[in-house]
């Protein structure tokens, strides 16, 4: 099932297929990739957008209209809705009453299922596999909704998965689900065996107190030296934003794949609109 979508992302031409679709962008949360990656797949696809960046602030959730009732009304306006939220479960929520597809584009610290979608898609474009690689989820497992996806997408491959985090920001009990992985707070003790270093931001805007964060930030910077550490044929993702997790002296070494993520999640999103319209 994956990796059909992951065939068919391969191989989509950008010819108009969803012509006469409309896809409705409801961001509630700051976006830059996500949005416009999910917009370009559309428009690719000769299907047309309504967006608003800034729902928090200028939709009728200032009035204080549920999330049911949202996906009541813009369900009779678009074919599909692809939505970002701070609050886990909210995304669930507008699906509750909407009639047409819902994509969660992230829900608060829970998950971002179509950016793992695309981390793994990625993989398996760099390595040709999703088996037998030893992938590394580097930064914070406790806030970051990424990981978590990726946790929840690499079960399905037999990959053996490496929890790299500061002691506090460790991958929470109920996403490992009692699987058995190795998890480790130093970097370099590990690096030199990871065929895929999963790098993510530490999510300061999770953090309920500041000076917790400001513990944490800078656990781990990925630069130079590291990398002469790891395998020669490693791979370096991250979603992106990037605050100081990778030396920028890092974007130069070939085995950085974070910003040839963009093309390769617009790929995957126009894979993916197109088995949720067609
Ligand atoms: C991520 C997100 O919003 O969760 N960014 C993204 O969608 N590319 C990661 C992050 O913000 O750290």
């Amino acid at each position: 099932m994956l990796i059909s979508l992951f065939e068919e992302a391969k191989s989509l031409s950008s010819d108009s297929v969803l012509n006469g679709k409309i896809m409705a962008a409801l961001f509630f949360e700051p976006s830059t990739r996500t949005r416009f990656s999910f917009e370009a797949a559309m428009l690719r696809l000769g299907g047309s957008v309504i967006s608003n960046a800034d729902m928090l602030k200028t939709s009728s959730a200032t009035k204080k209209e549920t999330l049911y009732d949202t996906g009541k009304v813009i369900s009779q306006m678009a074919d599909v809705i692809v939505m970002r939220h701070p609050e886990a479960g909210s995304v669930a929520e507008l699906a509750k009453g909407s009639s047409v597809p819902v994509i969660n584009a992230g829900d608060g610290a829970n998950e971002h299922p179509t950016q793992a979608l695309m981390d793994l898609f990625t993989i398996w474009m760099e390595k040709g596999t999703l088996d037998g690689l030893k992938i590394g989820l580097v930064g914070d497992l406790k806030y970051g909704r990424v990981p978590h996806s990726q946790f929840d997408l690499l079960k399905h491959f037999d990959s053996e998965i490496v929890l790299i985090s500061p002691e506090s920001l460790k991958m929470p009990e109920g996403i490992l689900e009692g699987r058995d992985c190795v998890e480790v707070d130093n970097l370099s003790e590990v690096i030199g065996d990871l065929d895929v270093i999963a790098m993510s931001r530490v999510q300061k805007e999770r953090f309920d107190d500041e000076s917790e964060y400001e513990r944490v930030a800078g656990s781990y910077v990925l630069n130079g030296a590291l990398m002469e550490m790891a395998k020669s044929d490693a791979i370096v993702i991250h979603p992106l934003p990037r605050v100081d997790e990778i030396a920028l002296e890092v974007d130069s070494d070939p085995r950085a794949k974070y910003f040839d993520q963009v093309a390769y999640g617009v790929s995957l999103r126009k894979a993916l609109l197109k088995s949720v319209l067609l």
